[in-house]
This record gives C-alpha cells, structure tokens and sequence, in this order.
C-alpha cells in the first residue's frame, strides 16, 4: 500500500502532528477547483514520517524578535492559529536566502521557522511545513518549484501573482493560495509585515528558480539549491526557454 493510498497514518505519529493534521482541515476552505490539490496538502501533511527533535536554542534573526510578537497578537483565531501560537517563538528561525545574489534588504526580509522539516520540532524528510515572516515592503521574485506549496496568511497581508502577465492577488489573514508544481509566483507585501503558514510537498528536489529579467529584453532564470541548513544558495543560471515558461503557466 502506497502513501497515497493508506488511509491510516502511522500508529506512532507525533500527537502534534495529528493535531496540526486535525486544524489544518478545519482551517483551509478551498474553493472546488483547488480542493484536489489542497486534499494532496492535507493527506501528505497527515502521512509524513516525522520524528520529534529539539530544535537549536539559536539567536531569532532581529526581523523575528522585532515582529513576530505583534504579529502573532494579530492572527485572529482559528484552530491552525492557535495550534501554531504557542510554538512560533520556539522554532529555530532562519534567514531564507543568503545575501550574495540579491539585495541584502530582500535576503534579510525573508525568514523562516520549520515546524515540520529537517530543522524542525518535528524532523522529516517527507515534507516541510511551518512559518513564513516577510518584512514589509519585500518583493520575493518570480520563481518557481517542482514542490506543491500552500501559503496561509496568519496575519498581515500578501499580494501574490502567478505569471509576468498576471495581475497580483491580495489575501488577507485567513486566506490562502495554492501554488501548483513548476507554477512561477511571486509574493509582495505592503506597509505591513506579513506572517504565513506554508506547507511544501511532492517533488522535494531542492531547486527553486528564479526569474530574472536582463537588460536586452530576454530572461533569465537563476537556480537556488537547498542547503544541508535548509537556506537557499544561487548556483546557475540559464536561459528561459519557452518549454519552461509554458511548464510555469507563464501563458
Ligand atoms: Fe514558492
């Protein structure tokens, strides 16, 4: 019996999964044309073989500390909310991106907390799921991933576009958006910075690719690869060729 189709998990799984497992149903109402995909977050984040770990007592990067409270004061209530509270100030907070590709002023307005993930509560190898802070006025560039992904506004807002050509959504605590695998997308915040619950799943190979626009008019894409840390270092860069942009739904 495959992942897919077991419909049990595993006897010995952590109750803190269960319980996030239980508030992440709850909480996420996708509209009918994503509910496949969101029922593939849902059963993935349900069967990752996870093990409790104790996270590095590390320094929160100053974004956290200077944020996090206030936004986690923000979050209305919702069961994955309040699953999430208590834990947010235990993660071991990250820096997503190192700075010597892009401007230190985006590398440093981007942090991350795994819940569940190789530096999180619970270890996994399966899937990564946790807490995303944006400082205000940060715009993450088009990129693009073989992993399906959801991103669940906790608290703030984010404005989101899946395409060159698309127009930017805006989702507000509560909301959420599904990107589909190899789908370019782009995330923006405003005056205010932004808290998100993000699940990560399927296709785990740790590429994510940026698209950058050069100065003859063409594009580039630019590879990040996942470091044994979990942060992102730019490697290559090729071309954008016409195969991908039709894969990333760039049409
Ligand atoms: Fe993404």
């Amino acid at each position: 019996m495959t992942k897919t189709d077991d419909p049990k998990p595993h006897p010995r799984q952590p109750a803190l999964q269960r319980r996030l497992v239980d508030a992440y149903e709850v909480t996420i109402r996708p509209d009918p044309a994503e509910a496949p995909l969101a029922a593939t977050l849902a059963r993935d984040l349900r069967h990752a073989a996870t093990t409790e770990q104790e996270p590095p007592q590390t320094q929160a990067p100053g974004l956290v500390t200077s944020r996090l409270p206030a936004l986690l004061d923000a979050m209305p209530a919702s069961p994955l909310a309040d699953t999430l509270r208590p834990l947010a100030q235990t993660l071991d907070w990250y820096q997503i991106y190192d700075a010597t590709h892009v401007d230190p002023a985006l590398a440093g307005g981007l942090m991350a907390g795994q819940v569940i993930g190789s530096r999180g509560i619970l270890h996994s190898r399966d899937l990564y799921m946790g807490l995303f802070l944006l400082a205000p006025h940060v715009t993450y560039p088009l990129h693009q991933h073989a992993a399906l992904e959801i991103y669940h506004v906790l608290a703030g807002e984010i404005y989101i576009r899946h395409g060159r050509a698309k127009l930017s959504m805006h989702i507000g605590a509560g909301g959420h958006s599904i990107t589909p695998p190899h789908q370019v997308h782009e995330l923006r915040t405003g005056n205010d910075a932004c808290l998100i619950a993000y699940v990560w799943t399927g296709d785990l190979t740790g590429e994510n690719w940026w698209w950058e626009p050069q100065d003859d008019g063409s594009w580039d894409r630019v590879c990040w690869q996942r470091q044994l840390d979990s942060s992102w270092s730019a490697t290559r860069r090729e071309p954008l060729c016409e195969a991908e942009i039709l894969r990333a739904g760039d049409r």
